[in-house]
């Protein structure tokens, strides 16, 4: 085994890894109130916290909301763990890496449109908390609210355990298979799925394949949630059923174990003398969760005109003010193009929502000019009222289409789109891969009018 082999854990681990992945069984369900015990008998039954949990296990509750918020929006779950995750030693800072928190205010706001190439590739032994690459954000994670944009780009497993005290970290996989071990058991992700690790709960991420690579959106506010589907009824959108979350299972290891928490804005680490991802059984609905977007059930329209693209939501945060959210996370899967004498990509627009763009796999209907393009792993952000939609080359071509029914299955493209403007790090402002000249797309669009016919 060579030097860079032991960085970055051997093929063998990663050959084992994706066994456990691909065996992998799961709860159903998004919101729901879930029970799994890894060992019959762990659970209590009939009560949370008996004078003596079951098998010697100490009972703990993890809330997700204040004790009291109504309860259609309460969480909370019990764990029943080997040790109680008080027992650690003090926490001591660490290096943030190319980590950053809410407020995003080292950069002057920037109203132009832009675009990212992807990440370049990790330093060797990188694994994904190191990886993270913050791009911006907006909010302030002392107040709990707001959201930040951050890259990863991996090539090693996690031998520590991270866990976010800022905020929900829901993380779109664009290169790479992920095994999350969580406290609450093992989750397998994909290239075009998509994991949420709770705000505070602890997880290793693990490679499956040689390097890994994508987005994740930390999302200081509320929990998201489903939309809500209005008259287009009981069905539709993201399916509750088609959300995965993992049944128990823990790890009883003794011996040192390095923690990272995030925790308001900064990393703290400690070496525990335990894994902390021991619980046995538990219960609950703050719980992590996997979803395939392939299975998106795509709503649009059947007459004419591009609806507008909040019909793609997928998950949504809500804010104080009904309908306008911190941030939604919005899909663009394969469905069909239908609309009759209309003009079928997405419309120019200035949206008072900023809007941050990834790419997992293929190509985007919008954009398919400029140099470097909207590619996988790439990103572009349009802020507040910045002003855009299709490039050129697609204006002219979806102008002069012919409008027979289409099938739009060659990307899949999502967006975070928040409620307040996306400063940047200066990291993201000062990139070597940040695109010069995206504007050029725009350029050239030509004049038609004709007063008189
Ligand atoms: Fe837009």
């Amino acid at each position: 085994m060579s030097d860079g082999a032991t960085a970055r854990g051997s093929a063998t681990e990663r050959e084992e890894a994706r066994k456990i992945a691909e065996g992998l069984e799961h709860l159903s369900g998004f919101g729901n109130e879930h029970a799994s015990e890894a060992v019959p008998g762990a659970l209590p039954v009939g009560r949370n916290s008996p004078q003596r949990a079951p098998l010697g296990l100490y009972a703990e509750q993890l809330s997700g909301s204040a004790f009291t918020e109504p309860r259609a929006q309460n969480r909370r779950s019990w764990l029943y763990r080997i040790r109680p995750s008080a027992a650690h030693p003090a926490f001591t800072r660490t290096g943030n890496g190319a980590l950053r928190s809410a407020p995003f205010t080292q950069t002057v706001p920037d109203p132009n449109r832009l675009r990212w190439n992807p990440l370049p590739d990790p330093a060797e032994g990188t694994d994904f908390l190191a990886g993270l690459w913050t791009l911006g954000g907006n909010g302030d994670v002392t107040q709990r609210s707001g959201m930040a944009v951050h890259l990863y780009h991996a090539d090693a497993s996690m031998r520590r355990v991270f866990s976010d005290a800022d905020g929900e970290l829901l993380i779109v996989p664009e290169r790479g298979g992920l095994l999350l071990r969580t406290e609450f058991g093992l989750l397998h992700v994909e290239p075009g799925h998509i994991a949420l690790i709770p705000r505070g709960v602890r997880f290793r991420v693990e490679l499956l394949d040689e390097t890994a690579r994508g987005y994740v959106c930390e999302n200081y506010g509320a929990p998201f949630r489903l939309p809500d589907l209005g008259p287009i009824g009981a069905n539709g959108l993201a399916n509750a059923r088609d959300f995965r979350a993992p049944v128990a299972a823990y790890e009883d290891v003794e011996g040192p174990v390095e923690v990272v928490n995030k925790f308001c804005g900064n990393l703290w680490a400690a070496t525990y003398d335990h894994s902390p991802l021991d619980v046995v059984a538990w219960h609950g609905n703050h719980v992590p969760y996997a979803y395939d977007l392939r299975r998106f059930n795509v709503m649009g329209t059947i007459s004419y005109d591009h609806p507008d693209p909040s019909i793609f939501t997928v998950l949504t945060s809500p804010s104080d003010t009904p309908g306008l959210a911190g941030v939604d996370f919005v899909v663009f899967a394969p469905r069909w193009l239908v609309g009759e004498d209309t003009f079928r990509p997405p419309y120019f627009h200035r949206n008072v929502m900023s809007e941050y763009m990834g790419l997992i796999e293929g190509a985007y209907d919008a954009k398919t000019a400029g140099e470097g393009g909207f590619v996988p792993g790439g990103g572009s952000l349009h802020n507040m009222m910045s002003a855009h939609g299709p490039d050129r080359e697609t204006f002219d071509r979806a102008s002069a289409a012919e409008l027979r029914p289409q099938k739009i299955d060659d990307g899949l493209a999502f967006m975070f789109e928040t409620r307040w403007p996306v400063s940047l790090t200066p990291q993201a402002a000062r990139a070597d891969h940040l695109q010069q000249g995206y504007d050029d797309v725009w350029q050239g669009l030509e004049r038609h009018f004709r007063p008189l016919h």
